[in-house]
């Protein structure tokens, strides 16, 4: 590819053009999951200055003012390897200004975010299958109600360090939450919520492997089920193995900047996905 290129900032009117380009990576994602990442997010792009043709994207979510998470980074197979990736990250990251940014990296992209600062800090695991097994429901686990948002959202900033409420509370909407109480207050949550072929379930946030369990039991839905496991919460890994979601590809979590810090008994066993953490 030899044109110039441009990167500009993009906007949900250029949905089309970034479907194809998910298309062409072989990505699952249905036009609703991309345009609400588009609608929650900070689009851009990167065009043939001659053609105006789109020939990647890129999009940074703000977690508050001192975090922002990156994702739906793609360059499209034929502009790979000239730079263009290298020079969208250049923008995206001019634009967070100061934040600390947080992505899930495929193998394919970690030697590009390596060379712009951003470290390994962890693993996760997808699992994906169609699931089957539903089992009986724990007494205590009971179905969210609005009014529990923003304890939930309270909750999850403590665990993960960082604020992405309208983050949960678009998937609050548009999936189904159980919660698990102690003490009368909550200190695990689950969402399951459409995406791609089936759904997708996260972020689970539970005070143990039992809890977790019991949560993802309470609230998976049957059929195509897919789930980006923390590397840590192996015996949750044992457990989905036996309910028919093996093991897939592993994907890196990585940093740059100072780290959230994580405060409280719950910790996080499954991600919301790739671009929410
Ligand atoms: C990952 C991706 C965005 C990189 O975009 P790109 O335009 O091909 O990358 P660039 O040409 O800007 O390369 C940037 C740097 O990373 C390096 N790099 C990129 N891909 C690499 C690879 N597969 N292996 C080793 N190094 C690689 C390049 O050598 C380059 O370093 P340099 O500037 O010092 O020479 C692109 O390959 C892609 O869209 N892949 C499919 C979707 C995907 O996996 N996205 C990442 C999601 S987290």
């Amino acid at each position: 590819m030899n044109s110039p290129i441009d990167i500009e900032t993009a906007d949900v009117s250029y949905l089309p053009d970034f479907m194809a380009l998910v298309a062409e990576v072989g990505w699952p994602h249905k036009l609703e999951d991309i345009s609400s990442l588009l609608l929650l997010g900070r689009p851009w792009r990167a065009l043939n200055r001659e053609s105006r043709e789109t020939i990647g994207m890129a999009v940074w979510w703000p977690m508050g003012h001192a975090f922002g998470r990156v994702g739906l980074v793609i360059v499209s197979p034929k502009c790979q390897g000239c730079g263009v990736g290298r020079a969208m990250m250049h923008k995206v990251i001019e634009d967070t200004g100061t934040r600390t940014l947080m992505l899930l990296s495929t193998e394919e992209g970690k030697p590009l975010y390596e060379k712009l600062g951003f470290e390994s800090v962890g693993l996760t695991q997808r699992h994906q299958g169609h699931y089957t097994h539903s089992s009986a429901i724990e007494s205590e686990i009971h179905s969210a109600h609005p009014r529990d948002l923003s304890e939930i959202v309270a909750l999850d900033a403590n665990v993960t360090g960082f604020d992405r409420s309208s983050m949960i509370t678009h998937m609050f909407n548009t999936g189904h939450t159980n919660l698990l109480r102690s003490h009368d207050q909550i200190t695990g949550y689950a969402i399951a919520r459409p995406f791609g072929l089936g759904s997708v379930l996260g972020p689970l946030i539970a005070r143990n492997e039992d809890d977790a369990e019991a949560l993802f039991t309470a609230t998976s839905g049957l059929g195509m089920l897919r789930i980006d496991r923390l590397i840590e919460a192996e015996n949750l890994g044992r457990f989905l193995e036996a309910k028919n979601l093996p093991g897939h590809e592993i994907t890196h979590s990585m940093v740059r900047g100072s780290p959230p810090t994580a405060r409280g008994n719950s910790r996080i066993f499954t991600m919301a996905g790739h671009a929410w953490g």
